[in-house]
């Protein structure tokens, strides 16, 4: 049986109401909570900061899995540490030394992740597969919540597998923007591990059954 992971992402939160947010994370069947850090620079918006993350992590009872969207992200890999991340992922396109990145982020401790834009081939990982934990394929441009999916990420996730099973590596596929009940099972029977899913989680009438459902429909 294949359990495919579930990480809501807190960028969709009221946060006026985190802590209820939060809460609701833990009681359902959620597996991580997934963190998006933006600096405004590598991507066009801003998110949210360390504070927010900090009182995020004194809730939080999941693995808290931190996407950062941000340049020259080896400044803040002990920050986040400090902060309660338990995975941390760079980009690849915000890293001119992305090896080393992955071996600062693993000596604090963390599992580390590479987080690969829509234009970037996955062929890219071949020769860092082995030193990574999880590669995030994005699904929209990051920087925004709500974006629709882009149907080339069933192909990348597929030469993904064939790369990680190719070198023997355990690094884990995880999907990121745009994912609803729709293609949610055509990504999970592709190869994807993780499911991040925002707006469709924090928009349902009820969060709690939508990550049961989305649960239900990628256990294969
Ligand atoms: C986008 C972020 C995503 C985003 C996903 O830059 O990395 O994690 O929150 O949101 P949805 O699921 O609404 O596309
Ligand atoms: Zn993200």
């Amino acid at each position: 049986m294949k359990n495919t992971l579930i990480a809501p992402s807190v960028l969709a939160a009221d946060f006026a109401n985190l802590q209820r947010d939060v809460e609701m994370i833990n009681k359902s069947e959620a597996d991580w909570f997934h963190i998006d850090i933006m600096d405004g620079v590598f991507v066009p918006n801003i998110s949210f900061g360390m504070p927010v993350l900090a009182a995020i992590s004194k809730h939080a009872k999941k693995t808290i899995d931190v996407h950062l969207m941000i340049v020259d992200p080896d400044r803040y890999i002990k920050t986040f540490k400090d902060l309660g991340a338990d995975i941390l992922t760079v980009h690849y396109e915000a890293c001119n030394h992305l090896h080393r990145s992955l071996q600062a982020i693993k000596a604090e401790g963390m599992k580390a992740g590479i987080a690969i834009n829509p234009h970037t081939n996955v062929a890219l990982l071949e020769d860092v597969i082995n030193d990574v934990d999880l590669v995030c394929i994005m699904s929209v441009n990051p920087g925004f919540g709500g974006q629709s999916f882009i149907e080339n990420t069933y192909k990348k996730v597929k030469q993904l597998k064939e790369i990680i099973v190719r070198n023997n590596a355990n690094t884990l596929i995880e999907i990121d923007g745009g994912v609803t009940s729709k293609n949610a099972k055509q990504l999970a029977e592709a190869g994807a591990d993780v499911l991040v899913a925002g707006s469709f989680v924090f928009n349902a009438e009820n969060p709690i059954e939508t990550i049961a459902d989305l649960k239900k429909i990628t256990t294969l």
